[in-house]
């Protein structure tokens, strides 16, 4: 299959041009096929008994797992289901032991989902330190060598800034958590959808990200983890090896190993099933070529943005450090009213505002936030020119 054939496996683009994939992206025919085909023809528990469906249903659950590890190289370590990339985030916060002192290090260009769970962890004595990028949204890895100390606990960022589609140098990053000692939190929401992620290589202990910014559906994410290393966020059905309440361990239960200890009382399984196969139709396209065509269409979009009076775009000049999520603004216009002209003037679908990204938005100084376009497999060079064209028009209404 190559990308061009894939636009007839997705209904909205065939009736609107739907550049907002960092927030959600859309979901291709076969993956809905397969959530349906669970519901109508295998629907029942998983690991819980010994009926033909449930059977069923726990190899196809298990094969999930499997098949997100490999999409990541993450077979030496654990794959949860969780949620979405938040949840995911808010496990490692929760799992780890924290005392007055540590340190985490993150940085002033964090979602609120990879900030807000650290800065709650100030209420038990840990310090929080915030590196802040230059104008272009990349960080000097000097600035991480110096915020990185013997009590850093953790360093938590984003491989990808959904703000302004910078990637960060996390290689390098992880080294130095080596060097001290620190565990290592990647935020891949918007990594893993758009090129070939290995864990194994940049050498993370975590990698958290979401199924439905990767066309699978939503209320699917995902953590991985190298060691089992995290307590439970939840116990419960599905979680233990044994209960004996006056067996003489301090719980009464022993915890099972792998996912399933992370993952109590019955998990979203036809969403599991359904991200499966989004990652299979993704690995059919070949992660490469993924990211080839997004860049081809990102580099049309900045040249394009470029030549528009009045139009500032944000994030790397560079398309080596960056990905097809293109921040913007037009001068004297606030960005909800060019979202919403874009949609009434041409149906293109963009976000705009915060992108839950505050702290950032206000060290750039852009207080009602930006115009973002973000662009996925399923964009082609003609939507990227009607959108440079929507916008010159707007812009020139002011
Ligand atoms: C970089 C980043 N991190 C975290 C999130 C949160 O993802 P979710 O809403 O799936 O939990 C997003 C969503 O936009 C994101 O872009």
């Amino acid at each position: 299959m190559n990308i061009e054939d894939c636009l007839a496996d997705f209904q909205i683009p065939q009736y609107l041009h739907y550049l907002d994939s960092a927030a959600t992206s859309l979901i291709p025919e076969p993956v809905i096929v397969s959530m349906n085909e669970y519901e109508r023809q295998y629907r029942a528990n998983v690991g819980r008994g010994m009926h033909r469906l449930t059977r069923v249903a726990t190899q196809r659950y298990q094969d999930a797992h499997d098949r997100v590890s490999g999409f990541i190289e993450g077979q030496e370590g654990t794959t949860v289901f969780t949620r979405n990339t938040t949840e995911a985030i808010n496990m490692v916060a929760a799992g780890l032991e924290w005392e007055p002192g540590d340190r985490i290090v993150t940085t002033v260009m964090e979602h609120h989902s990879n900030l807000l769970p650290w800065l709650r962890l100030r209420q038990k004595g840990v310090e929080v330190i915030t590196i802040r990028p230059d104008s272009e949204g990349t960080f000097d890895t000097g600035s991480f060598d110096e915020a990185i100390t013997a009590d850093t606990k953790l360093v938590a960022i984003s491989h990808v800034s959904n703000a302004l589609g910078t990637v960060q140098p996390v290689r390098e990053i992880a080294s130095l958590c080596k060097e001290y000692g620190s565990y290592f939190l990647i935020d891949g929401a918007q990594s893993v959808p758009h090129f070939p992620v290995n864990v194994q290589n940049i050498g993370c202990d975590f990698m958290c990200f979401s199924g439905h910014k990767m066309l699978g559906p939503t209320g699917t994410g995902i953590l991985w983890m190298k060691e089992e290393i995290l307590s439970p966020f939840m116990v419960g059905g599905g979680t233990v090896d044994d209960v004996d309440i006056e067996g003489g361990t301090a719980e009464g239960y022993v915890l099972t190993e792998g996912y399933r200890r992370y993952e109590a009382g019955t998990p979203h399984i036809s969403g599991a099933i359904g991200l499966s196969q989004a990652v299979k139709y993704l690995e059919n396209l070949g992660m490469d070529d993924i990211f080839r065509h997004e860049q081809k269409l990102t580099e049309r979009l900045l040249a394009g943005l470029a030549g528009i009076d009045k139009v500032n775009v944000y994030g790397p000049q560079d398309i080596k450090n960056r990905i097809g999520v293109v921040s913007f603004t037009i001068d004297r216009i606030h960005p909800h009213e060019v979202a919403y002209l874009l949609d009434e003037r041409a149906s293109i679908l963009v976000r705009s505002g915060d992108h839950c990204c505050i702290p950032l938005m206000r060290y750039l100084g852009l207080e009602n936030g930006t115009v973002r376009a973000s662009l996925y497999l399923y964009n082609t060079l003609e939507e990227v020119d009607l959108l440079i064209q929507t916008v010159e028009e707007i812009a020139r209404m002011v």
